[in-house]
């Protein structure tokens, strides 16, 4: 039997606050710590995550959605444990999908012959159809939120419309490069805020992940095309990765979940 996958979104209302940055340590720590994990690049215009890792794909999403390859043969073994699904960059009709083209990517993925531990979705920034049914289709929603003033805006506007959406609880947020002797202290009161906020004006609570100082290893290893386990392991900020991987191992895995989409339901079975 093929296993069900939990499935996390890693999602931001504004951009560049380190969506994939996340996305691609987090799954190469959990594929570190015995996982299988799955990254799909839902970047669906401007994916990157390849070049994060520095792996070249002749074939992306886009291939399987125009038809032209199955989504068994475009998968990339990263590294142990760690397989990539590349996205479609510089693709326009990709990044502005109808929902009918939305919902095939989602039955796509129950066509994966793997066993998956993790399946993790880094998505493009802010409130786009694709961005929110991808969102629809994950177990956890993980919001990314950088300690400046439009990205708390923006990641607050993203959580009030995924939880118009969906009654559903799951709603995770990581505050991304904080930096100082306070950091700690200062991204807990930031998630203190927001999540003040949502149970005022939404009626409803969000959780805390955890923390990712700011380091410049994130960039050096980028511009390197590595992740960070391989490029800079005794790093601060791997370890405030293996600490959100950690507390995601901790959580209970979401075993129902309403209105959840083909991958999941077959994969049920
Ligand atoms: N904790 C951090 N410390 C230092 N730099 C970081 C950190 N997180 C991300 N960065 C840097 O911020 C830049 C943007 O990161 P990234 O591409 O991951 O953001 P993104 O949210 O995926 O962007 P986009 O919205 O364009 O998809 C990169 O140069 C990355 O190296
Ligand atoms: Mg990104």
């Amino acid at each position: 039997m093929v296993r069900q996958p939990e499935v996390i979104g890693i999602a931001s209302g504004k951009g560049g606050v380190g969506k994939t940055s996340l996305s691609v340590n987090i799954a190469r720590q959990m594929a570190e710590n015995g996982k299988k994990v799955f990254l799909f690049d839902g970047d669906m215009g401007l994916a990157n995550a390849q070049i994060a890792l520095g792996v070249k794909a002749k074939e992306n999403i886009s291939h399987v959605i125009l038809g032209e390859k199955n989504i068994n043969e475009i998968v990339i073994q990263v590294s142990q444990g760690f397989s990539l699904i590349p996205g479609a960059s510089g693709v326009q009709q990709m990044a502005a999908l109808n929902n009918i083209e939305m919902a095939g990517i989602v039955s796509i993925f129950s066509e994966i012959k793997a066993e998956i531990d993790f399946f993790i979705i880094d998505l493009a920034a802010g409130i786009s159809p694709t961005v929110l049914t991808l969102l629809d289709a994950c177990h956890k929603r993980v919001i990314v939120v950088a300690d400046e003033p439009s990205s708390i805006a923006d990641a607050y506007g993203l959580i009030k419309v995924v939880c118009q959406r969906s009654k559903r609880d799951d709603i995770f947020m990581v505050e991304n490069r904080f930096r100082g002797q306070s950091s700690e202290k200062d991204a807990s009161n930031l998630f203190k805020l927001i999540n003040q906020v949502c149970i005022k004006f939404l009626d409803r609570s969000i959780k805390n992940l955890g923390t990712v100082s700011e380091d410049e290893f994130f960039s050096m290893a980028l511009k390197d095309n590595k992740a960070l386990l391989d490029y800079a392991p005794t790093s601060i900020g791997l370890k405030d990765i293996d600490g959100i991987v950690q507390e995601i191992f901790a959580l209970d895995p979401v075993q129902d979940m309403n209105g959840g989409l083909e991958f999941f339901i077959d994969r049920k079975q």
